[in-house]
């Protein structure tokens, strides 16, 4: 590559997308790439040229390694929607006219479904105008709902996470015995994808008999039935833990967290604010069986907790960066790096570059088949897929008690 690089981070951000960062990185300095510049706050920044030198940041193997531990997005994220092109040229215009200004050949986007469409939309542009820059996409979402890659950096850790606490809620949840029943109710993101909730379904095992139910987006939310279930499990047991999707919806196609809050926040990509289902249910709960209920969101903690995740997840989030630069100096653009699985047992994965057409925009979700009969609960299929993806710790580095983080000043 004879030009400058730039890389982006869009969208929620996960415990691994800095990892992706570092693997870009690391590919563009193998290849001896001049300038590796990073947006700040994704294409939004970008627009206003607001860009850094990574090399300012990272000064050796000691800061990759810190970057790969260091959670939420280190350049700042965005979540903003490029326009349809016709008409709002200029805006595609600007996006060339600031790549060309820093001799930048290549632009990588982290991110999911939306930061595709951008990848997709800027890759068309270019294809249209003869343009030589090239885009990349690299996957990121804790959701884990891009479709094509078997799964998306980001997914591991937090389910890593998820699973870990559910099993600590659940030891909590029994310290009282049968003289204070306690329904714990636990709020899990995803949107309309159940990947994150299911992995709740991972917390059972030889020290853990698992929480009692998993409600999943896929189906619809029975809220009377859900009630019975848990007067049910309450008058049999006394300590009852339930999984919850934020993305939740009764038959009518409202949100639960809708019921409790009408004026729920809408983003760019007219995406609702998802937050107070458990809430809402647990109260709900309360007042119509009379048993102790709490509520549990887990909400940004699932997605930022870098001390406990996943190895294997840093490594395929480090190397769907480092791919994405070497599929770009080999010449491909308007595509997505893939995650391929090839074995469970012995887990093996590999990677490779699809047409990011058939990924922007399209949410892929759990399958019918995973989920039990009574549409509450994961069967082991489910667990062969997700199990190999939370395997592994990478130690933090401790500075005073606490993990140390790479920042940018
Ligand atoms: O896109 C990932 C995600 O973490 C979703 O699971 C969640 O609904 C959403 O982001 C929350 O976004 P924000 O932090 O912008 O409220």
């Amino acid at each position: 590559m004879k030009g400058n690089i730039v890389v982006g981070q869009s969208g929620g951000p996960t415990a691994v997308i800095n990892s992706s960062v570092a693997g870009v990185y690391s590919a563009a300095k193998k290849l001896g790439v001049k300038k590796v510049y990073g947006m700040i706050h994704g294409i939004e920044g970008f627009l206003e040229d607001k860009l850094c030198d990574l090399d300012e940041y990272i000064r050796g193997e000691t800061d990759v390694e810190l970057l790969k531990r260091t959670p939420s997005a280190f350049l700042g994220s965005c979540r903003f929607k490029m326009p349809k092109i016709e008409g709002n040229e200029e805006v595609y215009e600007k996006v060339f006219e600031i790549m060309e200004k820093h001799d930048i050949e290549c632009l990588f986007y982290c991110g999911g479904n939306d930061s595709m469409d951008t990848v997709k939309m800027l890759s068309d542009y270019a294809a249209a105008h003869n343009k030589p820059q090239r885009f990349m996409g690299v996957p990121k979402t804790i959701d884990n709902d891009l479709p094509v890659t078997d799964h998306c950096p980001g997914y591991g850790s937090a389910a890593k996470y998820i699973a870990t606490s559910i099993k600590e809620i659940i030891r909590d949840n029994e310290s009282f015995g049968a003289n204070r029943p306690t329904v714990c109710i636990v709020e899990i993101m995803g949107r309309n994808a159940g990947w994150l909730t299911a992995a709740a379904a991972l917390a059972k095992g030889e020290d853990c008999h698992g929480v009692d139910a998993i409600y999943l987006p896929e189906k619809v939310f029975d809220i009377d039935a859900f009630i019975e279930k848990v007067r049910y499990l309450g008058s049999t047991k006394h300590s009852v833990v339930l999984a919850v999707s934020e993305g939740v919806k009764i038959a009518d196609g409202r949100y639960v967290c809708e019921l409790a809050n009408e004026n729920v926040l809408v983003d760019a990509f007219g995406h609702k604010q998802m937050s107070g289902t458990a809430a809402y249910l647990a109260d709900k709960v309360a007042a119509e069986t009379g048993l102790k209920a709490r509520a549990v969101e887990f909400s940004t903690l699932q997605r930022a907790a870098t001390h406990l995740a996943s190895l294997t997840d840093i490594n395929e989030a480090f190397q769907v960066g480092y791919d994405a630069v070497r599929a770009a100096d080999a010449g491909k653009t308007g595509m997505m790096i893939t995650l391929d699985r090839h074995g469970d047992d012995p887990y093996q994965c590999g990677t490779s570059a699809y047409d990011i057409h058939a990924i922007a925009n399209v949410e892929r979700t759990v399958p019918e088949e995973w989920i039990t009969e009574d549409g509450c609960g994961l069967n082991e299929n489910f667990e062969r897929y997700a199990r190999p993806l939370i395997m592994g710790e990478l130690s933090p580095v401790m500075v005073n008690g606490l993990p140390g983080h790479l920042v940018r000043k």
